[in-house]
């Protein structure tokens, strides 16, 4: 018998250590980060997303947070704009702009926002996270997940959307769901680069 999941809106303060916990897993944040601030710097990382978000789709299996997608759609009132959830990310904000390793994680962000400078594209919106368990991958979550979503972005008639990805997520996941890669990027580390993605999707 197939797994029985629930898709609904995400409660976010509700299933914070849930988020936390997923993204952790959606991204390389140990490279930026001392194995001690991982927890509230995923926090940080997270919220991030949220403060701006206009959704957020959740996946449960048995109550608990399986995977989510956080997007953004241009005019669209912020859904996650609760006091709470912006003093936290406030302060986690202030705490690490102290870090040095903040300076590397700029270095990705600003790699993708002189891509999307370049282009100049007027974007309806953005897929900011998305992220599946990893023990519950491969199961057709994801899918559900991204379609929610853009059925989302469809009712609400975007024309355009965007998101930001790298070959250590998985960047060709989108392909199957009509994003084309229009931007390409490097980010050198000390270690090693890493390729980065602007994908769109036309609607
Ligand atoms: C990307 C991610 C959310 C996909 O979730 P998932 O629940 O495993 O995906 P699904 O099971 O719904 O897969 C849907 C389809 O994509 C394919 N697929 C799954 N993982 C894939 C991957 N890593 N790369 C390419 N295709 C993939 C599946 O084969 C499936 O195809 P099918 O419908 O023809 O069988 C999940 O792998 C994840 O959390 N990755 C780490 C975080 C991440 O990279 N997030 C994106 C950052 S930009």
């Amino acid at each position: 018998m197939g797994l029985k999941i629930d898709y609904h809106q995400v409660d976010v303060l509700n299933n914070l250590s849930q988020i936390i916990d997923l993204t952790k897993q959606s991204a390389k944040l140990e490279r930026f980060v001392k194995s001690d601030d991982l927890e509230e710097y995923a926090t940080y990382f997270a919220l991030r997303s949220f403060i701006k978000a206009s959704f957020c789709f959740g996946a449960y299996l048995n109550g608990r947070l399986v995977g989510f997608i956080v997007g953004h759609l241009k005019d669209k009132e912020n859904i996650y704009g609760d006091k709470n959830i912006i003093s936290l990310y406030l302060s986690l904000k202030a705490k690490f702009s102290q870090y040095h390793f903040m300076a590397d994680n700029e270095i990705y962000s600003e790699t993708c926002q002189q891509l999307l400078d370049e282009e100049d594209i007027e974007t309806d919106g953005e897929i900011t996270l998305f992220v599946v368990d990893k023990n519950q991958r491969r199961l057709g979550i994801g899918k559900n997940l991204l379609l929610q979503a853009l059925d989302y972005y469809q009712k609400n008639r975007a024309e355009i959307i965007y998101l930001t990805t790298d070959t250590e997520c998985d960047y060709t996941y989108y392909l199957n769901y009509g994003f084309k890669v229009r931007q390409r990027g490097i980010v050198s580390y000390p270690d090693k680069d890493v390729g980065v993605f602007i994908e769109y999707k036309v609607f």
